[in-house]
């Protein structure tokens, strides 16, 4: 699938079966979606691009690489916010922007609560986060909002092929990196065989 990148790291693999069985705890869950998460950005930013900076070390002076993007990581609440802190580890001075999006129980579609803009310019390179793709509502509400970026990547943890569908229609160039992409959605649009409802999860709801 073009523009789909999914995670090959055993030890994504190996995190993910964790984030899968019901009998992870609610402790257990959360620092296994933080190290998953950290695993997958790392990824998604493995082609980024550098530029040189003169320094000193103690020896020599040198032209040494700094990283050259504007990012920008936006995040979808709620679940979105358990990659969130590891992506800020990586990316420490990355502006961040939130959407609190809502999936409505019966039609599975995406309603806005909040929404919170960063500086988004055609220099930014935005990562999108959030833990799964299912129908795509949610990644699509934000897309349509932020699509002046000069790239946009989506890092998710299980993604349906009806999600990756749904967003490539609308935007194929933006690059869909994951740690699985599942069979299928069930009647009530939840990824299998997934995990259940991450938020709830995570948070313990
Ligand atoms: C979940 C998940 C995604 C969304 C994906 O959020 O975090 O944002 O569903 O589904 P979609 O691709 O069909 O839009 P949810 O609405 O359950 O809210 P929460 O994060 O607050 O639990
Ligand atoms: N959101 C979730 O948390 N899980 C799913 O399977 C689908 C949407």
């Amino acid at each position: 699938m073009k523009n789909v990148f999914v995670s090959s790291h055993p030890l994504v693999a190996d995190l993910l079966t964790i984030l899968r069985d019901k009998q992870t705890g609610i402790r257990e869950f959360r620092s296994t979606a933080e190290q998953i998460s950290s695993l997958l950005i790392t990824d998604a930013s493995g082609d980024l691009s550098l530029s040189t900076k003169a320094i000193e070390t103690p020896l020599t002076k040198m032209h040494a690489p700094v990283l050259s993007e504007n990012i920008v990581l936006f995040t979808i609440l709620r679940a979105g916010l358990a990659m969130l802190h590891p992506a800020m580890k990586l990316f420490p001075s990355a502006e961040v922007g939130f959407a609190g999006l809502r999936r409505n129980e019966q039609t599975a579609i995406a309603e806005e609560y909040y929404w919170k803009m960063p500086t988004i310019t055609k220099n930014s390179l935005v990562f999108l986060l959030d833990p799964m793709l299912a129908t795509g509502g949610s990644a699509l509400c934000v897309l349509r909002k932020i699509k002046q970026a000069k790239e946009i990547r989506l890092v998710t943890i299980i993604s349906a092929p009806e999600g990756i569908t749904a967003i490539h229609s609308a935007f194929p160039n933006v690059r869909i990196y994951t740690g699985a992409v599942d069979q299928k959605l069930n009647a009530r649009k939840y990824i299998v065989p997934g995990l259940g409802d991450f938020g709830d999860l995570y948070f313990g709801t």
